[in-house]
Parts: structure tokens; C-alpha cells; sequence
């Protein structure tokens, strides 16, 4: 009775010292952002869903169905030729070009590069090659990103991250093609969210190979953690390793409470942000890693080599959920949104307070941080512009009360294949109509060319 007491105590005190931030946005002017000069303005995509024609775990994957019948991906879309960025590059970094971007980020397809283990393809290099050209020759940075969620069938049927003895192949690859281009790219992201490629492929489901296994996603999480680090030792090894900088992406999936006095909505939040957020900055701090969610996530491991293994952090941020603990829904909580929320068509609020806690957050580990992407799927292009100036005006706060943060890529350049909610998210800067593959500015997407070009040194 007496523990009780002082339970509820405990969280009504907590709950007056801690609030979830909310800023009175009515006293924000948003037109009048500033960034430092030096600040670098960029735009991403990822290769699967852009090129087109990729033969991998996600074109697999595109082609099954769940146990209850329903098609892997929203009404059995395919990614198929995508935006046929492959064919279309040239005209593509023109378009890079006409938004004053100085960074693109974009991934290298390792399934078309060594389309069987150890083989090699000339063509798929030579066309990376010529992509690096043409941004250089334009004034574009390339920045690439080494593994973002798409991998070569071979490597899946080998247990892809499942298995330890398996981040050699991916470090080989890595080792390759950063010979190739590493004279003339200067900024390399190893992998892209970590998590979501763990959470998503083996706990809910969502992602290939849609397993529902906590002990597994655990393992993959884990291995792709130390993936990171065996590729950046590995890399800065090799001429140029030391030039250039080498970072991984992360996401940081925000999680609060729904009820601030329901402990059990404080105990799911808490494990879902552990899971997701602490534990593998924590990797990085200290070169522990603990996943602590008994009968979900439990693993842990050392790699004291972490610690030293990022050059920058690659901050993605989409997501804020407030979280009811429900034991009987199938990922043990639900998703709830609060009524003045203004929605995204993802499930996610438009909530850029939650951009300045995740760089509070990262900045823990004392590193340049590079936002590598942040947007949002807004088909009729209704409130990009309020989403781009309010998660700008959040970022420049940032920077003002003295966070690190040095460049921001907004995601993505073009509409495009959105994974397991196919072609219907549209987050492109540029509209894409994928019966002719004509690609329209937004109108929205003039708020983020307008605060580059009032911020920009040119
Ligand atoms: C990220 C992912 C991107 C893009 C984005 C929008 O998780 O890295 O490829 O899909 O989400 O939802």
C-alpha cells in the first residue's frame, strides 16, 4: 500500500518537472530562420526506390504475401522501374541542381554491383562512377550511403544479418566499391536505420523477410550495429580512409506516453525509446550494447572499437507516437494521436519539437551531426511548406543553443517507392507521374529552395 503510494507520488511529481515539449508556435516567426553560411543543404534517395529493375531481398519480397492472406507490400504494388533514376540520372542532378543543393545523398545498389558473391560488375561500378562525376561536375557533393535496406539475393539466402559470420561479405563489398570511389566521395553512410531494418523485418513483420521473431531481430540489430564498426575500421584502412568522413544513419523514433499517469504507457514508452534510441547511442558511447525488453529484445555485446568508429552522426527523424500499452494488440501497444495533431500520411504528427529532442539527444556523443533525412508524405502537398519551415526553424534553434548540427538533406528529392506502403507516400521535393515519368516541382517544396537561397553564401 505504502509502495503505491509513493508510486503515485512519484509520478505526479515527475509529471510536473517533466512536460512533453510543446512550443507556442503562434509566437514562432518562421519567416525568420537563420543558419550559419557554412551550413550544408542537401536532398537523399535510396537506390531501390528510385533506379528501378533491382533484383533483391525487396523485389522478393514485393512479390509475397503475409499468413492472413494480405499482399507484403500496399495493394501488391512492385517497385519495378520506380523513377528510373538509373536511365534518367543526368536529368535528375539538374533537378539537384535547379533547388540549390549542395549534398546528394544517394545508395549504392550492392545487388546490382555484385549481383553473386565475389562477382563483380563492371557496368554497375562504371555507372556509380559516372553518377559521382556528373554531381561533381555540377557542384554537388556525392554522398553515399552503403547499405539502405536493399541487399543481393545471395547474401539473403546466406542468412543475410542474421548470421555474424555474414558482415565480411558486406564489409568486401564495402572495401570494393570505396576503392573505386573514395578519390573522388568524401562523405560514406554505412547503414541506414539499423533498427527499422531489424524492428520492421523480424519483429512486426513489415519488412523483408516479414519474420516475427524478437530473439532474431535482436541478433540482426546487433550485427548490423557491428557492421558499422568492422566497415569504418575497415575503410579507414584503405588509401583515402583518413580523408574522408564515414558515418552511420540512425533514426530516432520518438516515443512518449499517452497517459503521463498510466505507469504501464510510461513502461512500453521507456522500452520502446530504450530499444529504438538509448541503446545503441549508448553502443556508440561506450561500446555496450544492451537490449533490456525481456521475452521481446534481449541481447547484449561488447565492441570497444564503437566508441571511435563515427567521423559524424546521421540523424533521420520522422516520428513521434504516443504509445498506449495494450497487451492484447498484436505489437503489445497502440499508436495514439492527440486531437489538434496535424497528421502526415504516415502515421506520424507534424511535431518538430521532436526534431530539436532527438539532436539533444545524439548530441550526447559529441559529434558533427548531419540531418540525412527528414519530410514528409504529403500527397496533396497541403503542408510541406508549414512542415519544411517548422522543422527548419527547430533545426536553427538547435544550432543557437549550441548543438552541432552541420547540414540537413531534406527526403526525399522525388516521389517514389515507399517500401510496404508502395508508390501512395508522396515525399518528393519534385511530383513524379510514374505513367510518363515527368517530374513537377511542388509547390510546397519552394519553402526549402527559398530559405537555402536566403541562407546560402551564393
Ligand atoms: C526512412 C528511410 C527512407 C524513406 C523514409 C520515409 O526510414 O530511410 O528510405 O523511406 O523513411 O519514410
Amino acid at each position: 500500500m505504502l509502495f503505491l503510494i509513493f508510486l503515485i507520488l512519484a509520478i505526479i511529481i515527475f509529471n510536473l518537472l517533466f512536460k512533453e515539449t510543446r512550443w507556442d508556435w503562434n509566437k514562432i516567426n518562421l519567416d525568420s530562420i537563420t543558419f550559419p553560411k557554412s551550413f550544408i543543404w542537401g536532398t537523399a534517395t535510396a537506390s531501390h526506390q528510385v533506379e528501378g529493375n533491382c533484383k533483391n531481398n525487396w523485389s522478393e519480397f514485393e512479390k509475397g504475401f503475409k499468413n492472413n492472406g494480405k499482399p507484403n507490400i500496399k495493394d501488391a504494388q512492385i517497385s519495378g522501374l520506380a523513377c528510373d533514376h538509373w536511365q534518367r540520372y543526368k536529368s535528375d542532378i539538374e533537378l539537384i541542381k535547379s533547388i540549390g543543393v549542395k549534398h546528394y545523398r544517394f545508395s549504392l545498389e550492392w545487388s546490382k554491383i555484385e549481383p553473386e558473391l565475389g562477382v563483380f560488375n563492371d557496368e554497375a561500378l562504371n555507372h556509380y562512377s559516372d553518377v559521382i562525376d556528373e554531381l561533381l561536375k555540377n557542384n554537388i557533393e556525392p554522398v553515399i550511403t552503403l547499405h539502405h535496406f536493399s541487399h543481393p539475393i545471395w547474401f539473403d539466402k546466406l542468412g543475410a544479418f542474421e548470421k555474424e559470420k555474414n558482415i565480411s561479405h558486406l564489409v568486401s563489398f564495402c572495401d570494393k566499391v570505396f576503392s573505386h570511389y573514395s578519390n573522388r566521395v568524401k562523405y560514406w553512410c554505412t547503414i541506414n536505420e539499423p533498427g527499422v531494418v531489424a524492428i520492421q523485418g523480424y519483429f512486426t513483420g513489415m519488412f523483408p523477410p516479414g519474420e516475427k521473431n524478437g530473439q532474431k531481430a535482436g541478433e540482426v540489430y546487433k550485427n548490423l550495429l557491428e557492421s558499422h564498426v568492422q566497415i569504418y575500421k575497415s575503410l579507414k584502412k584503405l588509401p583515402n580512409g583518413n580523408s574522408v568522413k564515414i558515418g552511420i544513419v540512425k533514426n530516432i523514433n520518438q516515443f512518449d506516453p499517452w497517459n503521463r499517469y498510466n505507469i504501464f504507457d510510461w513502461l512500453f514508452t521507456f522500452a520502446m525509446n530504450h530499444v529504438f534510441n538509448w541503446a545503441p547511442i549508448n553502443f556508440f558511447k561506450t561500446g555496450k550494447l544492451k537490449f533490456r525488453v525481456p521475452g521481446l529484445i534481449w541481447n547484449s555485446h561488447i565492441n570497444k572499437d564503437a566508441v571511435k568508429s563515427l567521423d559524424f552522426f546521421g540523424l533521420n527523424y520522422y516520428s513521434h507516437n504516443h504509445i498506449r500499452f495494450n497487451p492484447f494488440s498484436k505489437d503489445y501497444s497502440d499508436l495514439m494521436y492527440k486531437k489538434n495533431d496535424i497528421m502526415t500520411d504516415m502515421p506520424y504528427t507534424i511535431y518538430a519539437e521532436g526534431i530539436y529532442r532527438a539532436i539533444k539527444l545524439v548530441s550526447k556523443l559529441n559529434l558533427p551531426i548531419i540531418i540525412t533525412e527528414n519530410g514528409v508524405a504529403d500527397k496533396e502537398d497541403s503542408i510541406r511548406s508549414e512542415y519544411i519551415k517548422k522543422y527548419l526553424f527547430a533545426v536553427s534553434k538547435s544550432i543557437k543553443d549550441g548543438y552541432n548540427v552541420v547540414g540537413y538533406y531534406y527526403w526525399s528529392l522525388m516521389d517514389n517507392f515507399e517500401w510496404a506502403f508502395g508508390y501512395d507516400m508522396r515525399f518528393g521535393l519534385f511530383e513524379v507521374d510514374f505513367e510518363n515519368q515527368k517530374r513537377t516541382l511542388k509547390k510546397g517544396a519552394k519553402a526549402y529552395i527559398n530559405i537555402i537561397k536566403t541562407q546560402s553564401n551564393e
